[in-house]
C-alpha cells in the first residue's frame, strides 16, 4: 500500500445544502484521510472550463461548467494509505441516481451532473488536479498529535 495524496472537490449543490459540506469532510477523516490543504472558493468560468478541458468536446461539458461556477465549491487535498481509491470508494459511482446509500453520492447528490463531489481517479491526474488549486506552500504535511 502506497501513501497517496487526492483532490477533492465539495460541488456546489452539496455545499447549498446545510450540514453538508461538515459531514462530508467528517467522512474522510474518520476513512483515515488527513486534509493537508482546505478552501471554500467561487470558481470562475474560466478555472471550471480549464479543470475539466478534458470534457471540452463531451455534450454536456457547458452544463457541467455552468453547475460549477453556480455557488461556491470547497477544494481539498486528502492523503492516506490509497488515498485516490479510499476517497473513490466514499463517494460511490459517478452518477448519483445510481449510487448506494451510504456513499456520499448518494447520501448529498442528485444525478449525473449534481453528483455533490468529485475525486482525482489517478495518480498522474491528482498530481495535476492538486496543482491546479494549491501551491506547494499550501499544502501541509501531517502533524502527530501531541499527547
Ligand atoms: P466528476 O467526477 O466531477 O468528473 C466529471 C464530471 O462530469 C462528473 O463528475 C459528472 O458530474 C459530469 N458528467 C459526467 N458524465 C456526464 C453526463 N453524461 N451528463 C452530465 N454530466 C456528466
Amino acid at each position: 500500500m502506497a501513501v497517496e495524496r487526492t483532490l477533492s472537490i465539495i460541488k456546489p449543490d452539496a455545499t447549498a445544502k446545510p450540514g453538508a459540506t461538515g459531514e462530508i469532510l467528517a467522512r474522510f477523516e474518520q476513512a483515515g484521510l488527513k486534509i493537508l490543504a482546505m478552501k471554500r472558493i467561487q470558481l470562475s468560468e474560466t478555472l471550471a472550463q480549464g479543470f475539466y478541458a478534458v470534457h471540452k468536446e463531451r455534450p454536456f461539458y457547458g452544463e457541467l461548467v455552468k453547475f460549477m461556477t453556480s455557488g461556491p465549491v470547497v477544494v481539498s487535498v486528502l492523503e492516506g494509505e490509497n488515498a485516490i481509491l479510499a476517497h473513490r470508494d466514499l463517494l460511490g459511482p459517478t452518477n448519483s441516481s445510481e449510487a448506494p446509500a451510504g456513499t456520499i453520492r448518494g447520501d448529498f447528490g442528485t444525478d449525473i451532473e449534481r453528483n455533490a463531489t468529485h475525486g482525482s481517479d489517478a495518480p498522474e491526474t491528482a498530481k495535476v488536479e492538486i496543482s491546479y488549486f494549491f501551491n506547494a506552500s499550501e499544502i501541509l504535511a501531517p502533524v502527530e498529535a501531541l499527547t
